[in-house]
């Protein structure tokens, strides 16, 4: 099935061969004496914090262009168009690549995402990333940076890291800021209260949520999502390995009851290799889990071509 990828972080993505390639190539040394097996052990994040750690490790080794070239290339191809996927929205997260400029950033990648469209035909396009553990300040002085080097591949920013940390309301004139140049704006509420995407909408001009699974816990709430036909980009599998979604039992049985809410939903794999998944593994799980099968799947697609953020003709192309 042809899968459109609206979740997908590139610090996220990096194969744990590559990590360690990388390594090596700028001699760092990593902690724990590690082999490509046991850098992610998936199935063991206690918690976020755990887990950021962990996205640490991969943004460190990542430095000079040609490092997010290949991460690019290999998260559009390999784990990309091979799998099904035609067209993904790369989040991309500044602040966990300390001391490596914007600019090195977006050029690496934008490299790797025209390579890959050469070669595979899949389309690409980058949000950056505000990191929820940095000051307000950073937050604005980050988007500044967009805006300064402002191309047409960077369509908006989100909002990820530690929901606990960095409650949304803090990136309100970073999100002001974004909003008045022109990009579109998202914000991770995994773990939060639905009073964070309230927040998220009515402060940050937030258009989609990323999880947003505690929304069905307030009907007024879950009741406007509907009406205004927000889309809420759902990972099952890292929001379920990692317990941090406070759901109990996990993501599922939250996604269900979003989709019986009748509120739009896509399915994506959030940080694919270090939670052992993948853009075809996530829609397995929750055939698995829920018994849904091509009929959801494909509306689930639907809803991610009518969410990218893409102008009118490129939306056509993916129609
Ligand atoms: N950064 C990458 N993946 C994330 C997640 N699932 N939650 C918060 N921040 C992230
Ligand atoms: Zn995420």
């Amino acid at each position: 099935m042809p899968k459109v990828s609206l979740h997908n972080h590139l610090i996220g993505a990096v194969s744990a061969q590559t990590v360690l390639d990388l390594a090596r190539k700028h001699d760092v040394v990593l902690d724990g004496g590690h082999d490509a097996e046991s850098l992610y052990d998936h199935g063991s994040y206690e918690d976020l914090n755990e887990f950021l750690r962990v996205l640490d490790v991969a943004g460190s080794v990542m430095r000079d262009a040609d490092d997010f070239r290949r991460v690019a290339f290999e998260t559009l191809t390999d784990g990309g168009a091979a799998l099904g996927v035609v067209h993904r929205e790369i989040f991309l997260s500044p602040p966990g690549h300390p001391g490596v400029p914007y600019r090195t950033i977006i050029d690496g990648v934008l490299a790797g995402m025209r390579e890959a469209e050469a070669e595979t035909g899949i389309t690409s396009r980058m949000v950056i990333g505000l990191n929820r553990n940095d000051s307000a300040s950073a937050a604005v002085e980050l988007v500044e940076q967009v805006i300064e080097h402002r191309i047409d591949e960077v369509v908006g920013i989100g909002l990820d890291y530690s929901e606990l940390i960095g409650p949304p309301a803090r990136f309100v004139d970073a999100f002001r800021l974004a909003g008045r140049s022109g990009l579109h704006r998202t914000a991770h509420s995994e773990s939060g209260p639905p009073a964070n995407i309230e927040v998220i909408l009515d402060e940050l001009g937030g258009e989609r949520i990323d999880h947003g699974y505690h929304v069905v816990d307030d009907a007024r709430i879950t009741a406007r999502c509907v009406e205004e036909g927000i889309t809420f980009t759902c990972t099952p599998v890292s929001s379920d390995i990692g317990r941090y979604s406070g759901s109990g039992d996990g993501s599922h049985r939250r996604i269900a009851q979003m989709v019986d809410a009748g509120l739009r939903i896509t399915i994506d794999s959030d940080d694919p290799p270090m939670f052992g998944t993948d853009a075809v593994n996530d829609f397995r799980a929750l055939a698995r889990a829920l018994g849904y099968g091509l009929t959801e799947f494909a509306g689930f697609t639907r809803n991610a071509v009518t969410a990218a953020w893409l102008d009118d003709s490129d939306r056509a192309t993916l129609n």
